[in-house]
C-alpha cells in the first residue's frame, strides 16, 4: 500500500512539466482537459493605504461569512464577522435563500445601515467554486464541487442569484465585486506584504491564484498591458488522469462522488476528501483481515465519517500507546477494541495519505512560482488560508521542506515567506469591492 501513495521526488518533476503544459494551453484557450486559468478582472494591486469599512461575503465549502472590514490605512485591517454553517438543505437547495437570510441577521444584529445618500451598502463577494467571469462582478458558475448541488445554477451568473435573493428578503446590499477566495487571499496578504504573488487555499477544497502578465494571457480579449489576477483552478489539474498516483481508494472515492472525474488533484489534496480516501484504505486492511481482527462498525463503514480531523489527531499521536488513536477509533468510530498493532497500521495509513497530500500541494506551489522565473529574484510572499494549512500538523513545514528541492535552498531560505492570510477571503473581497466602487459614481 505504501508504494501507492508515494510522490516521489521524480513524480514531483513530472507533475510541475506537465502543470506548466496545462498552464499554458489553459491562458491560450479554454480547454475542458487543461486547467482553467481563469481572468478574475483583478488588475490593481492593493497599496496597503486603502481605508474605510466594507461589507464582505465570503460563500466557502463549509461556512458562510459576513463581514464588515474595517482597513485602517496602515496595511492592518479590523474584522467583525459572523459565522454561519451552511446546512445540508442550503447546500442542495436553497444557497441563495440562505445568504440572504444570513446577511439580513448580520445587518440587524449590527445594526449596520446604507451609508449616508445611499440606498444600498455596497459588497464585495468571495465565492469559492469555479465561475467563468465576464467582469468584476458578474460570474457564470461552471460547476459545483464540495459536495455543492444548488439546482439551476449551473450556467448562471452567481451574482444575480444571490442578488435576487438580497431583492426577494429586503437586504439592501449591493454586490459591486466577486472573487474567488484564492483572489482574496492573495489581495488580503499583498495588502500587508507588497511582494505578496500568490493566494492560495489549502482548506476544504484547494486552489491558487496568481498573478500573470496580461500578454502572456493570449485569451484575454482587452487590454495587454499590465498585469491580472488568474484564477488557477487547480483541482481540475490532471483531470484526464495522465500523471497522478492513483490507488483503488481514490478511484473508489472519485466514483462515488458527485463530480466523478472531475477535481481528481483536489480530491488527493484537500480536507473534505482526505478522511474519505483515508477510511477507504483502511475498510480495505479490515476486509484483509489485517487490522480490527477484520471487524468493521457501522459508523467507519458510512461515507465520509472518517473526519480529516481525526487524520491530524492520529499522525500526531506520539504517546507509547497511541491512546489518541485509541480514542477516535473505539470511541468516536465505534470500534471493537483494537490492538497497538491495528493503531500503528492506521496511523501509519494517515501518515502515508497526508504525506501525499503536502508533498502534491506543494508541487502546484512550486509550479506555479516557477512559471514566473523572473519572480524568484527577488522576495515573494505566498498568502494561504485554509484548515490544511492551519491544522493539519507540519503541513507548512513540508510546504519549505519539499520546495526546497525544487525551488532551491537559497530563495526558499532567504526570499520565500508563506504567510498565513487568516479569513483573508473575505478581506480581500472588500479590498477589490474598494477599488471598484471607489471607480463608480455612488449608487443613489
Ligand atoms: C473551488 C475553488 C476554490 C477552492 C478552495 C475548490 O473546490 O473550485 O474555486 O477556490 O475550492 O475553496
Amino acid at each position: 500500500m505504501a508504494r501507492g501513495f508515494a510522490v516521489t521526488d521524480d513524480r514531483i518533476r513530472i507533475i510541475i512539466k506537465e502543470f506548466h503544459k496545462s498552464m499554458k494551453v489553459g491562458l491560450e484557450h479554454d480547454n475542458k482537459d487543461a486547467l482553467p486559468m481563469i481572468p478574475t478582472f483583478v488588475n490593481r494591486r492593493p497599496t496597503g493605504k486603502e481605508t474605510g469599512s466594507f461589507l464582505a461575503l465570503d460563500l466557502g465549502g463549509t461556512n458562510l461569512r459576513v463581514c464588515q472590514v474595517s482597513l485602517n490605512g496602515d496595511t492592518t485591517y479590523q474584522l467583525l464577522q459572523q459565522k454561519f454553517t451552511i446546512t445540508p438543505e442550503a447546500k442542495e437547495s436553497r444557497l441563495w435563500d440562505f445568504v440572504a437570510e444570513c446577511v439580513a441577521v448580520f445587518l440587524e444584529e449590527h445594526d449596520l445601515h446604507p451609508p449616508q445618500g445611499r440606498r444600498v451598502i455596497p459588497c464585495g463577494y468571495t465565492f469559492s467554486f469555479p465561475i467563468f467571469q465576464t467582469g468584476i462582478s458578474t460570474g457564470n458558475l461552471s460547476m459545483w464541487n464540495k459536495g455543492f448541488s444548488v439546482p439551476n445554477s449551473v450556467g448562471r451568473d452567481v451574482v444575480n442569484l444571490t442578488q435576487s435573493a438580497f431583492q426577494r428578503h429586503h437586504v439592501p446590499v449591493e454586490i459591486v465585486a466577486v472573487v474567488n477566495d484564492t483572489v482574496g487571499t492573495l489581495m488580503t496578504s499583498a495588502y500587508s506584504f507588497p511582494d505578496t504573488q500568490m493566494g492560495i487555499i489549502f482548506g476544504t477544497g484547494t486552489n491558487a491564484a496568481y498573478w500573470e502578465r496580461l500578454d502572456n494571457i493570449g485569451k484575454w480579449a482587452g487590454d495587454r498591458l499590465g498585469e491580472m489576477v488568474v484564477n488557477l483552478e487547480w483541482g481540475a489539474f490532471d483531470n484526464t488522469a495522465l500523471v497522478l498516483p492513483y490507488t483503488m481508494h481514490d478511484n473508489k472515492l472519485n466514483r462515488k462522488s458527485s463530480n466523478h472525474g472531475l477535481q481528481v488533484y483536489e480530491k488527493m489534496i484537500s480536507g473534505l476528501f482526505l478522511g474519505e480516501v483515508a477510511r477507504n484504505a483502511i475498510l480495505a486492511l479490515v476486509d484483509q483481515r489485517l487490522i480490527f481482527c477484520g471487524r468493521s462498525s457501522e459508523i467507519l463503514n458510512k461515507s465520509y465519517t472518517f473526519d480529516t480531523a481525526y487524520m491530524s489527531e492520529i499522525v500526531s499521536d506520539d504517546s507509547p500507546d497511541l491512546s489518541a488513536t485509541k480514542t477516535v477509533l473505539e470511541s468516536t468510530l465505534d470500534l471493537p477494541p483494537t490492538t497497538l498493532i491495528d493503531r500503528k497500521a492506521v496511523k501509519n495509513v494517515c501518515n502515508m495519505i497526508g504525506t501525499r497530500s503536502v508533498r502534491l500541494s506543494a508541487a502546484a506551489m512550486c509550479a506555479v512560482l516557477l512559471s514566473r522565473p523572473e519572480l524568484l529574484k527577488s522576495s515573494v510572499s505566498v498568502g494561504i488560508d485554509g484548515s490544511m494549512y492551519q491544522f493539519y500538523p507540519d503541513f507548512e513545514k513540508n510546504l519549505y521542506d519539499v520546495s526546497r528541492t525544487f525551488l532551491g535552498k537559497d530563495f526558499v531560505d532567504n526570499r520565500l515567506a508563506l504567510r498565513l492570510a487568516k479569513d483573508g477571503s473575505g478581506v480581500g473581497a472588500a479590498i477589490v469591492a474598494m477599488t471598484v466602487d471607489n471607480d463608480r459614481k455612488p449608487v443613489t
